[in-house]
């Protein structure tokens, strides 16, 4: 296949040497049907090594890495170059420490991950086998146990960049993930984790979440759910 022109622009930082991030341009040729990963890979290996992102799986399941395309959130490993036209602007996700280049800080992310305590919680007698669940009740929590945990959703949410100590929707997502699982019993000690000031009630309703989102995780629609449990438990 012949090889096509791509120009990219990508937010460099690299700590030893800038103090503050800035916008180099390279020009490169690869197979029409590249992903933005593909175009990433080339520079770092034919053009410029210094350049630093996050990628492991290649396959949309491991969610690192996720970062702004022409001002998207995206997974690079697979959102085609073609859905661009070829011209791209690269930056890391907003709202998160750059580390370097591309490559954020995602400790703060995973610290409010696991203040809604994200394991299943229980109170009754173990079974021998797996714990049993209806289809219908697994149908609760299908979609959100779909996700990857990549940060597109809570770095693309504009209550998160107001206030830094907001949990953000993926934290709040795993939380429903949890709250609505009929095996879990911990509901009550979730809700009252995510019915503090920077919790459930920071979410406006946006959407911004659920546009970054690679899954098409309905996350706004279980914020809204979570929402509805918090305000029944208060009365
Ligand atoms: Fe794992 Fe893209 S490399 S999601």
């Amino acid at each position: 296949m012949e090889k096509v022109k791509a120009n990219v622009k990508i937010l460099r930082y690299q700590p030893e040497t800038d103090k503050k991030p800035h916008w180099k341009t390279y020009e490169v040729e690869v197979e029409p049907d590249a992903t933005i990963l593909d175009v990433l890979n080339e520079i770092h290996w034919y053009h410029d090594g210094t350049l630093s992102y996050r990628r492991s799986c290649r396959s949309a399941i491991c969610g690192s890495c996720a970062m702004k395309v022409n001002s998207r959130n995206v997974l690079a490993c697979e959102t085609p170059m073609s859905w661009f036209k070829n011209k791209l602007k690269i930056e890391p996700l907003p709202g998160l420490k750059i580390i370097k280049d591309l490559v954020v800080d995602w400790d703060d992310f995973f610290a409010k991950l696991e203040r809604i305590k994200p394991y299943l919680i229980v109170d009754k007698p173990i079974p021998d086998k797996e714990f049993l669940q209806l289809p219908e009740e697994f149908e609760e929590i299908r979609e959100a146990v779909t996700c990857i945990l990549c940060a597109a959703c809570t770095s693309s949410c504009p209550s998160l960049w107001g206030n830094e100590n907001y949990h953000g929707p993926a934290a709040l997502l795993k939380a429903y993930r949890f709250i609505f699982d009929s095996r879990d019993d911990g509901a009550d000690e979730r809700i009252d984790i995510i019915n503090d000031r920077n919790g459930i009630w920071r979410c406006h309703t946006i959407f911004n979440c659920m546009e970054a989102c690679p899954k098409d995780i309905k996350i706004t629609e279980y914020l809204s759910k979570l929402k509805v449990k918090a305000a029944e438990n208060s009365i």
